[in-house]
């Protein structure tokens, strides 16, 4: 019989693209979400892919009794936790929200979790390596303090699923810290649908590139990069998906060597916002309007993954090109204009 995992914001960018990639591995998935940060878009999106509909529950993890009345309605063997708020900017205006948001949810699942002895996959970030010298970064490299609320909820719940998992044996956990996802699926029926203006780079080109905003702004030409602007490791939407499947099949194939396991996501090659420009305009023969502007107050000089461990643990590999990825971003922008 197939296993059963549970997709928390499985609605959302990454959330929708792995419901994809586990369903498509054979899993049965329940999606839910509250869609506080998104539209049914994805979710229809998903449905067309793959020609069928995963359950979908309409829910708020902050709510308890909601999830553990999802616990009661379906067999979960496996969960994967997307569900919280994600503004950098948004949770340094609004701390209470996104801690309370981003902590009640987890600590919520992880609750019920624990009774059901169901393992739990956390979806953290590169962003609790902070600003470091050593690169490229491994799953050792010392965490530095947050920078964000944003960014501390992320080491906080990695901080309570590792005392939860020792705690409690009946569970294990692993949490994927995620470089920069990027691009979308190769049908164009899923992809990033961010709210208002963006924040992240991808999404501010492709809407610069449609004609929706006039002219990106490269946030510093000045740091001590070879180029000059920031370096990071965009890892593409499908294979950080890929990633989640692999990691589920560990858990649910009793392979984990330790209770609390964690991996980085990444291609393990930096790539600097000019070089990322260029590839744009290069791979998909359009014109970006751009410009250099100060730096972005918070922005680390360089970051990139030494993806080692998941490659070898997870048997993982990113494998997509960065071309690849640029070419269908702009296929789902285009897609989203009804081109
Ligand atoms: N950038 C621009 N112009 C833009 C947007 C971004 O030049 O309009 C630059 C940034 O300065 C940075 C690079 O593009 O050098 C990447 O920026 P993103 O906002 O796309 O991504 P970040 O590396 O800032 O974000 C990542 C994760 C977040 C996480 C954050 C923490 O995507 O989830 O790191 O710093 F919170």
């Amino acid at each position: 019989m197939a296993k059963q995992v549970l997709v928390s914001g499985g609605a959302g960018f990454i959330g929708s693209h792995v419901t994809v990639e586990l369903v498509q591995a054979g899993f049965d998935v329940v999606v839910a979400d509250n869609f506080s940060n998104c539209d049914k878009t994805c979710y229809e999106g998903v449905c067309k892919i793959l020609g069928c509909r995963p359950p979908l529950v309409e829910m708020d993890f902050c709510d308890l009794a909601a999830v553990e009345r999802l616990f009661a309605d379906y067999q979960i063997d496996a969960v994967i936790h997307f569900a919280a708020y994600k503004a950098v900017g948004e949770s340094v205006a609004e701390p209470i929200l996104y801690y309370k948001n981003n902590l009640l949810s987890f600590l919520n699942l992880l609750e019920v979790a624990r009774r059901k002895g169901c393992n739990v996959l956390f979806s953290s970030s590169a962003t609790v390596y902070g600003e470091t010298d050593v690169l490229p970064v491994t799953e050792q490299s010392p965490r530095q303090p947050a920078t964000s609320p944003y960014g501390n909820t992320k080491q906080i719940c990695e901080d309570i699923l590792r005392d939860s998992v020792k705690a409690y044996p009946g569970i294990k956990g692993i949490a994927l810290r995620y470089f920069n996802p990027i691009g979308a699926h190769p049908s164009a029926l899923i992809g990033e649908l961010p709210r208002g203006v963006p924040n992240n780079l991808v999404p501010f080109i492709t809407q610069t590139a449609i004609g929706k905003r006039e002219c990106l702004s490269i946030f510093g030409n000045d740091y001590p990069t070879p180029d000059g602007t920031c370096q990071r490791d965009y890892i593409d939407i499908v294979d950080l998906a890929r990633a989640h499947v692999c990691a589920v099949a560990r858990m649910l194939d009793g392979k984990m060597e330790e209770p609390y396991e964690i991996y980085n996501v990444g291609t393990g090659r930096p790539i600097s916002v000019l070089e990322l420009v260029n590839a744009f305009e290069k791979v998909n023969g359009v014109k970006l309007n751009w410009k250099y502007a100060p730096r972005r107050p918070g922005d680390v000089t360089a970051i990139w993954a030494d993806p080692t461990l998941a490659n070898e643990k997870l048997g993982w590999k990113a494998t997509r090109t960065v071309e690849e990825t640029l070419a269908s971003a702009w296929a789902w922008e285009k897609h989203l204009a009804g081109e």
